[in-house]
């Protein structure tokens, strides 16, 4: 059996079934897997209702519902079979359509999954629109969603642009649906559809341009520098998108000047970006990363339904709903990052931690420590931790690194959910970024031994990483 058998199995057991529940991850991508399965399960005609869960753990397992309903699990599942097993849920009425790293089961559910088949660079959203995909042909409407939580998932970083499949199938049936538009090479930048262009700049550090890059004021002057007009006749600043092609190429051309005259790398200044033409400009919907961004919001938040209702197109009171999360999200993580930056992190030999206690939801911290990364060593992993709100005997750990030190050994799943299970949590996620729940009681020991497995982890790599 190949991936495409496995996701034609999954489609069949789906249309066969007389009614269904998905239950979904609250990030971004889980948000774009919900919202595809339940419109093409709809379509069908089949009854099906959504339940979001931060995490599939035992605090949250009381949320799928005990009916005869097939349960239909995405972006989670995978790591957390055992869970499955334990509450007693059968074969036949479980599929789990995943994108995380498979724990070892007791029972064998259905499962599609796209890491055993090596790919690596697709999300969840992914492999549940080709699951869409087969159960109609039809469907492809849906790809644009499915970008939308790769991209969200940051499939498309490592690479500055999507790959495999997703590329090749995903991305071209949404540019022939006519909703998707590929820019090949465009800047690769954070905030094209909304933010004047300076301060996209500014706000950019991958990769790091000397006077630009955390310096609005600085980026301001490089524009004026090149003749570039920012404003236009009301004073309403110029966003990317929204730039006369010359301007752009101009700016291209002398950011990559400035690069080499630094020294630095240009590979990253470039990257392709899918945009959304059917959307209305100078909004977040108008391309996948943003897009991805209010979704997060709306489930960090704890309202992922109104992420799924602007996937299926609600430009009303959900989308208002949405831009005010959006808001309070971004106000939230820049706050987080400043406090981890003020506060400082201590550094073990092979990690850097900081506890932010109950200052922040658990659901966020994951982020703050991503960004926080590029104004810290990004060559130790980060550790944070956090209260949970619903349940004081636990702490949630989030662990985020880079690419760099992934290709140096490093695998903070492996890594987490090895040194969560010996103290009887669970962990699990990708090499580059996990979390996991343990013990109140055991954080110290807990960070001194995910600093001895990064460790091994390194040397195991390389005898030369030590
Ligand atoms: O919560 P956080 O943002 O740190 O999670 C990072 C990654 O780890 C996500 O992909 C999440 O689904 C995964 N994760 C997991 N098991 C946990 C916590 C997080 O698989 N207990």
């Amino acid at each position: 059996m190949g991936f495409c058998d496995d996701a034609k199995a999954a489609a069949e057991q789906i249309v066969a079934a007389p009614e269904i529940t998905i239950i979904s991850h609250i990030d971004a991508d889980g948000i774009a897997c919900e919202a595809i399965l339940s419109q093409a399960i709809t379509r069908l005609g089949i009854p099906v209702r959504s339940v979001f869960v931060r995490q599939l753990e035992p605090l949250t397992m009381p949320q799928v519902p005990s009916d005869t309903s097939l349960k239909v699990f995405t972006d989670l599942g995978a790591g957390q079979q055992n869970l499955l097993f334990g509450r007693g849920l059968s074969e036949k009425e479980v599929i789990i359509i995943d994108h995380h790293v498979s724990q070892p089961a007791e029972r064998k559910y259905t499962q599609v999954n796209c890491l055993p088949y090596g790919y690596t660079r697709m999300s969840a959203a992914g492999v549940s629109y080709l699951v869409a995909k087969q159960m109609d042909c039809s469907n492809t409407d849906l790809a644009k969603l499915a970008i939308v939580g790769n991209v969200g998932d940051m499939m498309a970083r490592e690479n500055c642009g999507l790959t495999g499949p997703v590329r090749e199938v995903i991305v071209e049936d949404g540019i022939r649906h006519g909703n998707v538009e590929v820019r090949k090479r465009d800047l690769n930048c954070y905030g094209t559809a909304t933010r004047p262009i300076h301060l996209s700049l500014a706000y950019n550090d991958d990769p790091f341009i000397q006077g630009i890059s955390n310096n609005p004021e600085g980026a301001r002057q490089f524009l004026k520098r090149l003749g570039i007009r920012q404003q236009n006749d009301d004073r309403r600043w110029f966003v990317w998108e929204e730039m006369p092609v010359g301007d752009r190429r101009t700016i291209i051309s002398a950011l990559t000047e400035q690069l080499i005259a630094n020294g630095e790398r240009v590979d990253r200044l470039l990257a392709e970006t899918y945009g959304f033409p059917d959307e209305i400009p100078r909004t977040p919907l108008r391309n996948a990363q943003e897009y991805a961004t209010m979704l997060n919001a709306c489930g960090r938040w704890s309202k992922p339904q109104v992420g799924g209702a602007i996937l299926r197109g609600d430009r009303g009171t959900a989308y208002r709903d949405a831009e005010h999360m959006l808001n309070n999200h971004r106000a939230f993580i820049r706050n987080l990052l400043q406090y981890i930056v003020d506060t400082g992190v201590k550094e073990l030999e092979n990690l850097q931690w900081i506890h932010v206690g109950g200052r922040y939801p658990d659901t966020i911290v994951g982020i703050g420590a991503g960004m926080a990364l590029s104004k810290l060593n990004s060559k130790k992993p980060i550790l944070v931790m956090c209260e949970v709100p619903e349940d004081t005997s636990l702490t949630k750990v989030s662990m985020r690194t880079t690419e760099r030190v992934v290709e140096k050994g490093i695998d903070l799943q492996q890594a987490l959910s090895d040194a969560s299970a010996e103290y009887g949590g669970g962990g699990g996620g990708h090499k580059i970024a996990a979390g996991a729940y343990i013990p109140r009681t055991a954080e110290q020991e807990f960070v001194n031994r995910v600093n001895r497995i990064l460790g091994e982890q390194f040397a195991a790599a390389s005898p030369d990483n030590r």
